[in-house]
């Protein structure tokens, strides 16, 4: 069936979520986060995901808010800065800006042209991407931004992608469903999306029982793709 649909996941795919430390990083007063944020991040953006699906699989759902501050509490007493109140408060003011990759204005641009719908699914608080998407001036490129909250619980639940075909009235396959997170592009292809995994660490396939049907190094060839 002929795609109508392009759906992207926010929070890796079309922001940058180590932007954050990086940016901290760079401040003056913290040239101690110099080597240490990377790790930082990772194990932030770690937590923060095995929170959400500990949320999803116990039927304790909360505000992606909620899991991103514990995921962080966690990565600051992991790496022995719990006492720095500043960085967190800097850290968690930045999540709201984050950085959108640099190739994603254009690609939504030329999916709009090509007369796709597209959105955002995401596991973010309706609040946190609408803050997200107006600092990255990426309002008028999307049709939806589609949040988990509404359906109260956190991907890879089929509740999440079932939103998709409720909110545009298309068919699953119509869908083409874009994310840097390998377990969440398993889980839609499961569902029965196309589905694209933008993998720029060049991570190995997520052992689960679906695996994405394109893999791709960043969103460049996302219009291409949705043509053929
Ligand atoms: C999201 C997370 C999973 O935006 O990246 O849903």
């Amino acid at each position: 069936m002929t795609l109508t649909t392009c759906v992207f996941d926010a929070y890796g795919t079309l922001f940058d979520v180590s932007s954050a430390t990086r940016r901290v990083a760079e401040k003056p007063g913290f040239e101690h986060l110099a080597a240490v944020w990377p790790k930082l991040s990772e194990i932030w953006r770690q937590k923060q995901l095995q929170y959400s699906w500990l949320r999803a699989i116990t039927d304790a759902h909360c505000p992606f808010w909620d899991v991103t501050q514990d995921g962080l509490d966690f990565a600051m007493e992991a790496l022995g800065l719990s006492d720095d109140l500043l960085l967190r408060e800097e850290l968690l003011a930045l999540y709201w800006e984050l950085a959108a990759y640099p190739e994603v204005p254009k690609m939504l641009a030329t999916l709009k042209a090509q007369g796709y719908k597209t959105a955002i699914l995401s596991n973010g608080s309706p609040d946190m991407l609408k803050g997200a998407v107006q600092s990255a001036g990426l309002e008028i490129l999307l049709d939806a931004v589609l949040s988990v909250d509404s359906v109260g619980v956190f991907k890879p639940n089929a509740k999440v992608y079932q939103m998709v075909p409720d909110h545009f009235g298309c068919a699953k396959d119509q869908v083409l469903f874009v994310s840097s997170n390998g377990w969440d592009a398993a889980g839609a292809s499961g569902f029965g999306f196309q589905t694209a995994w933008v993998n720029r660490a060049g991570d190995p396939v997520d052992r689960m029982p679906w695996t994405p049907h394109h893999i791709l190094s960043d969103l460049t060839t996302i219009p291409d793709l949705a043509r053929r």
